[in-house]
């Protein structure tokens, strides 16, 4: 049995389902999905984020509309940008890559912009409908983990499911997500006491820290679903993940690389957001 799991097999075949539903948009509606994608500064890890992001557009058939703004954007700039955009039909979603730089109010900017444009699902009136099961968007990167597990053809409901990390954008939700599929769901963090036996006891495990290696063999069930969410340069230059693969390997029922595993499916999550976008503005879905 392969127990490799990987992003790269899975987000082509979702990306060929997009494709094909982008050309019967555009054949049958004239439809053309749309996504803006702000980046702010000059982050080397945004930009490469940021350029896999439109390519990825583009290859599916969506128009990309890219916004490079400079380090020393003014919070009011962007946000008059966010609100050209709100109004501008042929965006029918907007991403402003994260982090941005300290001066602006992250928070503030999310709320800005439009919920129905909002592929990202980071504002607070998606989050809420995440909370409570009835939502137009899933965060890219929770919804691609889904897909992952999914794949394995493994059950969620009454597993013990463990996520490592609380942020926002992923591991909250996340969490979320695992507990609506009926997952028993248990959300570690810095300050959680015995990581390692809780790590131990999960049938399907999480990891989104951002730190390298991170989770060991010993904290690892035999046969568990292992995600690692993590990816982290090296000083060497080589990227890692969360999760001490080679160790953990022989361990795991299923595991994800870094790369190759999670990475992809974000982005494919975040097309799938997009079209989804443009089919509830022509009242299509
Ligand atoms: N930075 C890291 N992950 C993400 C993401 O999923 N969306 C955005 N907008 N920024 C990010």
């Amino acid at each position: 049995m392969e127990k490799l799991i990987s992003g790269k097999v899975v987000s082509a075949k979702v990306r060929a389902e997009i494709k094909k539903e982008t050309d019967s948009l555009r054949e049958d509606y004239g439809i053309h999905p749309g996504l803006a994608v702000i980046i702010v500064g000059t982050d080397p890890a945004s930009q490469v984020y940021v350029r896999n992001k439109q390519r990825a557009c583009e290859e599916v058939g969506f128009n990309a509309y890219e916004y490079a703004m400079s380090e020393n954007t003014t919070q009011e700039q962007l946000l008059d940008l966010i609100g050209v955009l709100n109004k501008d039909a042929k965006v029918h979603g907007i991403l402003v890559q994260l982090p941005l730089p300290d001066h602006i109010d992250e928070q503030a900017v999310i709320n800005a912009i439009s919920p129905e444009k909002d592929v990202d699902a980071f504002h607070p009136q998606n989050v809420g409908k995440i909370m409570i099961g009835n939502y137009d968007f899933l965060p890219c990167t929770p919804a691609g983990v889904m897909e992952l597990i999914d794949s394995t053809g493994i059950e969620i409901s009454g597993k013990n499911c463990v996520v490592v990390g609380r942020s926002n954008i992923v591991g909250k939700p996340m969490a979320m997500l695992l507990l609506q599929r009926n997952g028993t769901v248990t959300i570690c963090h810095s300050k959680t006491k015995n990581l390692k036996e809780i790590c131990a006891n999960a049938d399907i495990l999480v990891v989104a820290i951002g730190r390298p290696n991170f989770i060991t063999a010993d904290m690892v069930k035999e046969g568990a679903v292992v995600i690692d969410v993590g990816i982290n340069r090296l000083e060497s230059g080589k990227l890692c993940g969360d999760v001490a693969f080679d160790e953990v390997e022989p361990k795991a029922g299923f595991i994800t690389p870094v790369p190759g595993g999670v990475g992809p499916m974000t982005i494919s999550m975040l097309l799938k957001n997009t079209i989804k976008a443009a089919k509830i503005k022509n009242k299509l879905s």
